[in-house]
């Protein structure tokens, strides 16, 4: 394949370099075309724009393969560890037995948060979506731990980000327990990082949690199936805001706010909501044709993918883990099971759902997973912002080793009025 291409704008002609990366489509290099043609490129959406060179993730959109790191998430979900992998996509290798050893229990070290904090949640109105609570505490640990801040010190890089994969669950899981008027309980470090925030999540004063191994191998599974997707919006936010040389929790902060939408991680929640919606089995095709009109804004959440055009690798794990969660807690009659397998099976073969190559997303059986094991629905997005927490990180803390980094900042194709006069308002 040639390393350059041409365009040719008003009869004049311009080279424009092609880079290669190992596996994957080649780009056009455009850094210098505005410099050189005087014209912008125009991607709303950014369906045909590479926004940095990353060696992190990769992701197969027609095959339906994910590699962290060049290993198949498939791999990953069934061998490793949550921690392991958030090393992995942090530092780009699996740690040995003494990097992990370290790795781990620095994380462990850095589980509680500065008590101070517990009062932000106070301020919170009770029943607020635990997600509103976290875009404000998350950005708010830049106000605690200012002594690892800045981003051009590469060890205070080190420490910010293990303090975020070490807090945020504690973070998160005090989010959960005010939102129902439950006392919030500290980090346990005889637990794992999942069964952790399991027991962070679901013990209280008068009765200790029993730790379900099923639950937790499965918590750490969705953990790993989120722990990142190349530059999808939360992660592309992430690195926008970071680039900006922010300090790193507001960097983090602001993938929370990008996450939350129900076409991102919010989709987990809608999914559910959905099936709850759908109700019964019978149900099923009438939703399948409101979703298919044009004329009606209903969609089937955890269906569709910007990139996948094939089954999610991931939705396969995940559905995998959802028959197996509901096998060990006896729920595997579940109703909204049943009709997500009937609704899934209805949409695999149905021509609109084949044609634009809609197949379910890992948001489709996750919801039920999480429900299953005791979240309410607020909390998934929650939860995939808890395992999203390494990718921002590894992507935060790789723009940062990349000389090539430089300030985020995309043109525009300006398209409203041009030069005119202000009139005085009685003019009007
Ligand atoms: N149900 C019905 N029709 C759909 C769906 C769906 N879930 N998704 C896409 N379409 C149709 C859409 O109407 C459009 O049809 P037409 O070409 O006739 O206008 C066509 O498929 C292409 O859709 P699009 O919105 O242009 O595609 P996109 O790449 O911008 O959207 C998406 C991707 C994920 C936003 C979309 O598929 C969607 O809204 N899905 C439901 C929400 C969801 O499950 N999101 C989770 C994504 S996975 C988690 C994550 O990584 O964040």
């Amino acid at each position: 394949m040639s390393d350059k291409c041409f365009i040719e704008i008003d009869g004049k002609k311009y080279e424009l370099p092609v880079k290669k990366g190992t596996i994957g489509p080649s780009v056009v290099d455009v850094r210098d075309f505005y410099k050189n043609t005087g014209h912008f490129t125009f991607d709303p959406g950014f369906t045909s724009t590479a926004s940095c060179q990353s060696n992190i993730c990769f992701i197969d959109g027609d095959k339906g393969t994910l590699l962290y790191r060049g290993y198949e998430i498939e791999q990953l979900s069934e061998k490793s560890s949550f921690l392991e992998v958030a090393y992995l996509l942090i530092k780009g290798e699996l740690p040995t037995k003494d990097q992990f050893t370290e790795f781990s229990s620095a994380i462990k070290n850095h589980t509680m948060v500065h008590e101070q904090i517990r009062s932000f949640y106070n301020g919170f109105r009770r029943g607020s979506h635990p997600m509103a609570m976290m875009l404000g505490v998350v950005g708010a640990l830049s106000a605690f731990y200012a002594d690892s801040a800045n981003v051009n010190d590469p060890k205070e890089r080190e420490i910010s980000s293990r303090r975020m994969i070490a807090k945020v669950p504690t973070l998160a899981a005090m989010a959960y327990k005010y939102s129902i008027g439950q006392p919030f309980v500290y980090p346990d470090n005889e637990f794992n990082y999942c069964e952790n925030f399991l027991n962070m999540c679901f013990s209280v004063p008068a009765q200790k949690y029993k730790i379900n191994k099923v639950v937790a191998n499965a918590l750490e599974k969705i953990f790993i199936l989120h722990a990142d997707h190349e530059q999808n919006a939360s992660t592309s936010t992430v690195r926008l805001a970071a680039s900006s040389a922010v300090n790193p929790f507001a960097s983090v902060a602001v993938g929370f706010s990008a996450l939350w939408g129900p076409l991102h991680g919010g989709a987990n929640e809608a999914a559910l909501n959905m099936l709850k919606k759908i109700g019964s089995v019978k149900n099923i095709p009438e939703y399948i044709k409101r979703a298919k009109d044009p004329n009606d804004n209903f969609r089937l959440m955890g269906f569709g993918h910007r990139v996948y055009k094939n089954y999610d690798p991931r939705a396969k794990v995940m559905q995998k883990a959802c028959h197996e969660v509901l096998e060990a807690l006896g729920k595997k009659d579940d109703e909204l099971l049943k009709i997500a397998i009937e609704l899934e099976k209805i949409a695999l073969n149905d021509d609109y759902f084949v044609q634009k190559k809609l197949y379910p997303n890992i948001d489709f059986y996750s919801g039920i997973t999480l429900s299953a094991m005791g979240f309410p629905t607020e909390m998934f997005v929650v939860l995939f912002a808890v395992a999203r927490t390494s990718g921002w990180i590894a992507h935060w803390k790789e723009m940062y080793s990349d000389p090539s980094n430089k300030l985020n900042r995309p043109r525009q194709l300006y398209a409203g009025s041009t030069k005119r006069d202000f009139l005085d308002i009685n003019k009007r």
